[in-house]
């Protein structure tokens, strides 16, 4: 998955949009991640996608 993937399709939330806001804004679940970038608040197919960048990103920067 490049940072130029779109995970959310409903909200076209990219997947670096999502790493900044686990990044910059602290987010550490896929509620946070929603509520700072929208993305999984509509339909929710997205959301295993947020989850395994979650995973991924908080693994990496422990
Ligand atoms: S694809 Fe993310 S909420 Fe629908």
């Amino acid at each position: 998955m490049n940072g130029d993937t779109i995970i959310c399709n409903c909200n076209e939330i990219y997947k670096n949009e999502i790493l900044k806001a686990i990044e910059e804004k602290g987010c550490k679940t896929v509620e946070d991640v929603g509520e700072a970038t929208g993305a999984g608040t509509i339909c929710g197919g997205c959301i295993d996608d947020i989850q395994e960048i979650l995973d991924h990103a908080l693994n990496n920067s422990k």
